[in-house]
């Protein structure tokens, strides 16, 4: 109902900003993402990578249950803004080999499973790593020129909604190797530079509309508990949260600069709160499970560890916050879109 509500709003808004400046345009044509898991839907199913997710039970709450290489129980947030945005109720991932040109006008997904920021990340998970998402968008735009002309390809560059979802992986697995060369917070600090670089990067090809995702909580991913929570308690790994929690310092008021400094919209968008308050308060959400996910044992396992062998799949993902131990599940997802878009959505149109 209430989002009901805000479309009305936001097409009034269009309306009127439209009378304002009739050369604006106001409508959002595609959905244009970079990343990790948490926006991946299927690019990393060919790559030589042990990341992947295209086996049961992953997707059993996709439609015809399928594993399409989705790190979840359905979909992820690329599919749920896609379809919050009116485009599509799946966004198609960019190495697909089947896609026809068409499939490619309401946006795309350059997410990558296992990536990060830091280069090392995607080398050591033998992955995509965001910069080599930016060389694939070039080659996007340049065939959307071939195939619908010019003035399309200037229209999604003008008009599209770029969402960048990265710094986990980088937080959670590749400090450990950087920890000689950086402390904590110089890491945090590196990672929060390199994600307004990447900014700069996808601003001068052309994308003027860019939302960047804050870290996550994810010292509190049942992994993270499992490993460094303590046995009994599974507490969260608080010096991990904090990393997440100064890397979302030092990137808000960079990004609230750039904001200014550039043309165009760019958002800092803050998901560290809502996640963290869902996990704290999983009933207050209509969840019954916070610390440990839905598949394999819910403790420890992730990707090939959680598969359809493993006997100990939850019959309702619903009521977990977590479907893997590191991923949240599609109403997990659900919960923490419908919250962003109402804050966000107006600030792009
Ligand atoms: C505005 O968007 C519509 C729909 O994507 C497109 O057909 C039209 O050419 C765009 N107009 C301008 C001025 O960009
Ligand atoms: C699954 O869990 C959700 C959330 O706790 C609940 O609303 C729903 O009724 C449950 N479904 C079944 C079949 O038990």
């Amino acid at each position: 109902m209430k989002l009901r509500i805000l479309c009305l709003a936001l097409v009034l808004l269009a309306v009127e900003a439209n009378a304002a400046k009739p050369a604006k345009n106001t409508t959002i044509p595609s959905l244009i993402v970079f990343g990790d898991s948490i926006m991946d839907t299927g690019n990393n199913n060919n790559l030589p990578t042990m990341l992947k997710c295209n086996f049961p039970p992953y997707g059993k709450d996709y439609p015809g249950g399928l594993a399409t290489g989705r790190f979840s129980d359905g979909r992820v947030p690329s599919d749920l803004i896609a379809e919050k945005l009116g485009l599509a109720k799946t966004l198609p991932a960019y190495m697909n080999k089947n896609l026809k040109p068409e499939d490619l006008l309401k946006g795309i997904t350059f997410a990558s499973g296992g990536t990060g920021y830091d280069p090392l990340t995607a080398k050591i998970m033998k992955v995509i790593s965001v910069w080599d998402q930016l060389t694939y968008f070039k080659q996007y735009i340049a065939t959307i020129k071939k195939h619908f002309g010019e003035e399309k390809a200037q229209n999604i560059l003008d008009n599209s909604f770029f969402v960048v979802v990265s710094s986990s992986n980088d937080l959670a697995h590749t400090y450990l190797a950087q920890s000689f060369s950086y402390s904590r917070t110089s890491y945090a600090n590196f990672l929060a530079d390199s994600a307004v670089k990447f900014v700069r990067e996808l601003h001068k090809l052309g994308a003027k509309k860019i939302g960047v995702f804050s870290a996550v909580p994810v010292g509190c991913v049942p992994l993270q508990r499992t490993v460094f929570g303590g046995i009994f308690t599974r507490g969260c790994n608080q010096p991990l949260n904090n990393m997440a929690k100064q890397f979302n310092a030092r990137l808000s008021p960079a990004l609230d600069a750039l904001d200014k400094e550039l043309d165009g919209v760019i958002l800092y968008i803050d998901v560290y709160d809502t996640l963290y308050d869902m996990i704290q308060h999983p009933k207050k959400y209509g969840f019954e499970v916070a610390d440990r996910g839905c598949c394999g044992t819910g403790a420890l396992s992730i990707s090939y560890m959680c598969n359809s062998l493993h006997p100990f799949t939850c019959s309702n993902s619903s009521s977990y916050i977590f479907w893997d131990s590191y991923h949240p599940t599609e109403r997990a997802y659900q919960v923490i879109v419908d919250s962003l878009l109402e804050k966000y959505l107006s600030k792009l149109v």
